[in-house]
């Protein structure tokens, strides 16, 4: 997997986002669509994920994460959530140098509890491989849920004030504390793949004012120029926030 192909170079952008959550979505289609087993579809995820983030460092994005397992998909049979488990796992271990030269550093988000103690492992060596790196801040939400983040803040807020026997206003600034990494950007850009249009409960506080495209891609049919497309479209967006500009003559 080349990093930086000349054949391939980035197109020029209006604005670049910052943050960008990506959920990586219709493996499973992918594979039955060639008659092939879903796990079949995960693996071939796994090229599409480099390329998301060859693509991403090349647009200047400073920040992708990825949604590589959620606190929903426990629902699946047991052979594909062991197959899920033990992949993220490998992958990790595969690609961690490579990352590591393109000087990305590696951040986990998610649940410790009923994720395999090896996959947690995993993880965290890699955090720890990459933890000086400047470059792309890639963060794998693994056994992530959008809803459970916010409650675990919440529980943490009730527990600091059961400790201390004194109970603080609760503001933004205390909640996104307690959220598993305080110091991960809003997402400017929300992409999914596959065509289905919902959230599924990524990142449900940080997204609040993201940009959204929906992609019809499979993730696995997903290349650094798809990535660029959802890109250009953001750029193409005036976001408000809010607030209004009165511009009558338009
Ligand atoms: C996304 O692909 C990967 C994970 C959820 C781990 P799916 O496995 O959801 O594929 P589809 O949506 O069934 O095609
Ligand atoms: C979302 O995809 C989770 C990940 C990509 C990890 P799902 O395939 O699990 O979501 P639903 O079931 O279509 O909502
Ligand atoms: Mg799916």
């Amino acid at each position: 997997m080349i990093l930086f192909d000349p054949e391939r170079k980035a197109p020029r952008f209006e604005s670049v986002p910052k943050h960008i959550a990506v959920v990586m979505d219709g493996n499973g289609r992918w594979a039955n669509k060639r008659g092939l087993t879903r796990t079949e579809g995960h693996r071939a995820g796994e090229a599409a994920l480099l390329e998301v983030i060859a693509g991403a460092i090349e647009a200047g994005v400073s920040n992708l994460t990825a949604y590589a397992f959620s606190t929903e998909n426990w629902k699946r049979s047991p052979e594909e959530v062991r197959f899920l488990m033990g992949y993220n796992k490998e992958v990790l271990r595969r690609r961690r140098d490579l990352l590591n030269q393109w000087d990305v550093r590696i951040r986990w988000s998610g649940r410790e509890s009923k994720l395999w103690p090896s996959v947690v492992k995993e993880l965290q060596e890699a955090e720890k491989l990459t933890a000086k790196n400047k470059g792309l801040t890639l963060t794998m939400a693994v056994n992530y849920g959008g809803r459970q983040e916010i409650l675990d803040a919440a529980q943490a807020l009730v527990d600091k004030a059961a400790k201390n026997k004194s109970s603080q206003r609760v503001t933004q600034a205390r909640f996104e504390k307690e959220l598993y990494l305080p110091d991960m950007p809003d997402v400017d850009l929300f992409i999914r793949s596959s065509g289905e249009i919902r959230t599924s409960n990524f990142l449900l506080w940080q997204a609040s004012y993201a940009e959204y495209v929906f992609m019809e891609e499979l993730w696995p049919d997903f290349s650094r120029e798809t990535l660029w497309k959802a890109i250009a479209d953001y750029s193409g967006r005036q976001r408000r926030f809010g607030a209004a500009v009165d511009s009558p003559l338009n």
